[in-house]
Parts: structure tokens; C-alpha cells; sequence
């Protein structure tokens, strides 16, 4: 008997261990538990074969490590018929499973577009038969953009932390709290003439529970050579009357805004009495729909463009507002609850 053979026995009983525990193994799991008890460089094989090594005399190492490494090949061997045997084995299970192909399809349910989206498209739509191009902004926004560019002065209460959402204390970016930088950014991209629409999410700090800290609006702006105030009356009684009927009536109510000069609030008749007077108009029979008015050349300097040979009409809506008139949603709240009672209304 060579000096050695015991230690050679012994590794190969312990891969033959080894290899009858790894293709016993029941799962994945199991088996990489076993593998790392056996295998690999700091399995109980590895080490076996080292010890052998180091107690075999000078001329007999060498046929030790050759046992040796037969032994470390069986595990690898053993494990890798294992893993690919658990594998057929989930697949077969997967498709016995899943192929009746006597069984009815599963019709995919379609889900619905919200409210407010079919009123962004609508209004989109119309305005895009106008020629006005779409337009999109950032909704974190630069103090400039936001409020300086539009000439709001630095005590302007829309700047207070009250209303405004400023993502750090004392910082210079916000959550834009109106779709108007998208007009400032628009102008500084290119001259003039511009005729676009800018719909998105606004956000607001308002613990009023009739509010919500974030809603839509829509917003116009035309920069041509020569538009007048009829244009754009004209324009928002199109928009108005293409969206919510023709019967809609428009009003335009002097106003301030720092950025219009004039400016005028825009009012429609309500669309649930149409003008006599009820609960949603507060019997006035008029409905704010937001602002528009002459683009204040105040806001042409501040993106270089020459006051004295362009003007232009700008105007904001609430579009959260606009889908409530239209599909007579009569709670602003119905529209953030995530119910789909209300969104499967709108297939
Ligand atoms: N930004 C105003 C608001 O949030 C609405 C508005 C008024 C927008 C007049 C305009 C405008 O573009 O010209 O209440």
C-alpha cells in the first residue's frame, strides 16, 4: 500500500459525500448550501486535498494533487447537473401549468384616461386648430423664471414661504406655482412670433381642504408684430365656446397682474344655469375660469425682445376647473381621491 493511499481514500469518500448530497439536494437553495459546504475554495474537499498535500511525502504530492483535483471536479460536476436538472424541472412544472389551450383568453383590462387628461387633450386640440404649438417646462422652477422675470416685485405675497413651495429655506428653487415660466423660457429660446400653450401641474401651499397644494393650468401666449386685445377676446371665446358649448358666454373684468398691462379676469357663464343664477355660480351666474391680458413690455425687456415692435396676449386657466364645468364634477377633491368610479366614467 502506498504511503498516501489513505488520505486519497479519504477525499474521495468525502467527494462522493459531497456529489450524493448535492443530487439530493430538493431546491435551489438547498443545493447552494451543500455546494458551499463542499465546494469551492473554502469548501471541506479543498481543504481535505490541501491537508493530504501538505502530509504527503516530497515524491507522492503530486499524485495526491491529482486525486486531489479529481475529487474538487466531481463536486462542480455534481452541482452544475443539479442546478440545470432543478431548472428543467421548474420549466416542465411552469408549462404544465400554464398551457390549457382549451381555456377562454383573458381579456386585458383596459383601464381609463383621469378627467383632468381628457380636458388637457381637448384643450390641446383646440388650440392646436388655432396654430398654437405646445409648449413644456420644468416644475422645479428658478425664482427667476417663476416670479422675477414676469416683473413680481420681491414683496409680492405670492413670494412668501406661505404660498410658495421653495424646495430649501432661503433657496432659489421652487415648485412652480403657475404655468407662466414656461412663457419666459419659451421667449428666451427664440424671437418672435410665438403662438403656443403651456399645460402642466402648478403647486401651491393652501391648507384650505376646497384646495389642493397641486393643480393644472393651462396657459397662452401669442408675441407677433401686431395682436390686439380683440385678439385675444376673440381667441378665449373660441376656446370657451369649443369647449364647453357654444351658448357659453365670456366676460372680461378689469384687473392687475404684474405682468399684463391691462389685464383682465375672464369669467364664463355658468355652465350649470346658464347665467340666471345657482349654487355653483353663488347665484352670480358668472364662473372665473383665471387671468389674461397684454404681455406688460416690462416682461419683453426681460428677454430682450423690443417692446416698441412686438406685443402680444397671455392668458392662465385652471384646467382642473375647465374639466370640472365640463363633466360636472361638482367637488375639486373628487378629482385627487384616486377613486376609479370616477375615472371608469370617462372610457
Ligand atoms: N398666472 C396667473 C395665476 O396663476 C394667471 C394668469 C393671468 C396667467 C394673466 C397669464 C395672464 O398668462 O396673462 O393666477
Amino acid at each position: 500500500m502506498v504511503p498516501d493511499s489513505s488520505w486519497s481514500q479519504q477525499v474521495a469518500a468525502l467527494a462522493e459525500e459531497g456529489a450524493c448530497a448535492l443530487a439530493a439536494a430538493p431546491n435551489e437553495i438547498a443545493l447552494r448550501e451543500v455546494y458551499a459546504r463542499y465546494g469551492g475554495q473554502k469548501g471541506s474537499v479543498k481543504r481535505a486535498v490541501s491537508e493530504a498535500i501538505a502530509r504527503a511525502p516530497k515524491e507522492e504530492k503530486r499524485t495526491v494533487g491529482q486525486t486531489g483535483n479529481g475529487a474538487l471536479e466531481r463536486i462542480e460536476t455534481a452541482f452544475a447537473s443539479r442546478l440545470a436538472a432543478l431548472a428543467d424541472a421548474a420549466r416542465a412544472r411552469d408549462l404544465e401549468r400554464s398551457v390549457d389551450v382549451t381555456l377562454p383568453g383573458r381579456a386585458p383590462r383596459i383601464g381609463h384616461l383621469h378627467p383632468i387628461t381628457h380636458a388637457r387633450r381637448e384643450i390641446e386640440q383646440i388650440f392646436a386648430r388655432l396654430g398654437f404649438a405646445l409648449a413644456t417646462g420644468p416644475e422645479v422652477e428658478t425664482d427667476f423664471h417663476n416670479f422675477e422675470a414676469l416683473a413680481i416685485p420681491k414683496d409680492h405675497p405670492a413670494r412668501d414661504m406661505q404660498d410658495t413651495f421653495y424646495l430649501a429655506q432661503g433657496s432659489d428653487l421652487l415648485l412652480r406655482t403657475h404655468t407662466l415660466p414656461v412663457q419666459i423660457r419659451t421667449m428666451l429660446a427664440g424671437p418672435p412670433p410665438i403662438r403656443i400653450i403651456c399645460p402642466g401641474a402648478v403647486y401651491r401651499r393652501d391648507d384650505d381642504p376646497t384646495h389642493s397644494p397641486m393643480f393644472h393650468q393651462v396657459e397662452g401666449l401669442v408675441v407677433e408684430e401686431r395682436v390686439t386685445f380683440a385678439d385675444l377676446k376673440g381667441t378665449l371665446l373660441h376656446f370657451c365656446q369649443a369647449f364647453l358649448g357654444p351658448a357659453t358666454r365670456l366676460r372680461l373684468r378689469p384687473s392687475f397682474f404684474p405682468f399684463t398691462e391691462p389685464s383682465a379676469e375672464v369669467d364664463i357663464s355658468c355652465v350649470f344655469c346658464g347665467g340666471t343664477g345657482c349654487r355653483t355660480c353663488k347665484g352670480g351666474g358668472w364662473i372665473e375660469l383665471g387671468g389674461a391680458g397684454m404681455v406688460d413690455p416690462e416682461v419683453f425687456r426681460q428677454v430682450a425682445y423690443d417692446p416698441e415692435k412686438y406685443n402680444g396676449f397671455a392668458f392662465g386657466f385652471g384646467i382642473d376647473r375647465m374639466a370640472m364645468l365640463k363633466y360636472r364634477i361638482n367637488d375639486i377633491r373628487r378629482l385627487y381621491e384616486g377613486d376609479q368610479r370616477l375615472s371608469e366614467q370617462f372610457g
